[in-house]
């Protein structure tokens, strides 16, 4: 099936590793022009490297915090310089610090909501008049299946990532007469480092094994593995494409059949 991804233009953040790296990968794969960002500078150059030299598409690699406005407004402007506009974004991020209520404080709930929340709303604000001038584009928002089942000792994650799934929803509405479409994935238990940090928290915490962890987790996931990062790229490729106009303002998530609700 063809995408209809060829030529097209993608932003995704936080991807020199994991999920957002595997989306930049599978988009490149397709044909888009690629910016990628991350904090350290070694890992986006090489992560970009390596997608060009796989895919041979266009590769930007952008340094950047996604924390800080003028970082977020750099990221857009060297896209637009380079390739003219922006037609996709996936707005992926690091995750919320770990941690029960008793464990965060005023400064946690604060970086929560500027990685978490504000990021999001900036690079939004921030692509915009591209995709309006350009008629039309597609926003994807990377969250975690905790926007329908809370997770444990990620209190920070449970109460801020809802705020994405209200603002996404939103702005479905609000940007449809624009030709722009909205939607969010939820990764459930996908193996990437940040994976791999907190089964060595979980591990810490309980005593057993990450082996040991790994084998009840995966026992509670009816298609029985943890998923890939390729996984989720999936996904986003998708619902980034010509293949998905139809869909927006819905909230997909990519976890195995680990969610178990009815929407
Ligand atoms: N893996 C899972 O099972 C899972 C499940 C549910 C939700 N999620 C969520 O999905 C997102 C991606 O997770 P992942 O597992 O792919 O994480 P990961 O493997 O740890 O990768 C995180 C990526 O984000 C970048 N990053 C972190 N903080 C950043 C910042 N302030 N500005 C710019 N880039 C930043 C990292 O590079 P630098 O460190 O160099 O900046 C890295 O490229 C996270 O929000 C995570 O909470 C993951």
């Amino acid at each position: 099936m063809d995408l209809g991804l060829t030529g097209k233009v993608a932003i995704v953040t936080a991807s020199s590793r994991g999920i957002g790296r595997a989306a930049a990968e599978m988009l490149a794969a397709e044909g888009a022009r690629i910016t990628m960002c991350a904090r350290t500078t070694a890992d986006v150059m090489t992560a970009a490297e390596q997608i060009r030299g796989r895919t041979g598409t266009d590769v930007l690699a952008v340094p950047a915090d996604l924390t800080r406005a003028e970082d977020i407004q750099r990221i857009v402007d060297r896209t637009v310089e380079t390739y003219g506009t922006v037609n996709i974004l996936v707005n992926n991020a690091g995750g919320p610090a770990p941690g029960a209520f008793d464990a965060v404080g005023e400064a946690d709930w604060r970086a929560a909501f500027e990685m978490t929340l504000l990021s999001v709303v900036r690079m939004t604000r921030a692509v915009l008049p591209c995709m309006r001038k350009g008629g039309g584009g597609v926003i994807i928002n990377i969250q975690s299946t905790s926007v329908k089942v809370p997770l444990d000792n990620l209190i920070l994650s449970n109460s801020i990532r809802s705020s994405v799934i209200g603002l996404a929803k939103s702005l479905s509405f609000e940007l449809a007469k624009d030709g722009i479409r909205v939607n969010n994935v939820l990764p459930g238990a996908i193996m990437t480092d940040r994976q791999r940090e907190m089964l060595a928290l979980q591990s810490a915490r309980s005593g057993k094994s990450v082996a040991e962890i790994i084998r009840l987790r995966e026992a509670a996931i009816p298609l029985g593995r943890f998923g890939e990062p390729e996984d989720l790229g999936n996904m986003i490729a998708f619902l980034a494409s010509e293949r998905a106009r139809y869909v927006t303002g819905v909230t997909v998530q990519v976890d195995g059949g680990l969610v178990r609700s009815l929407m």
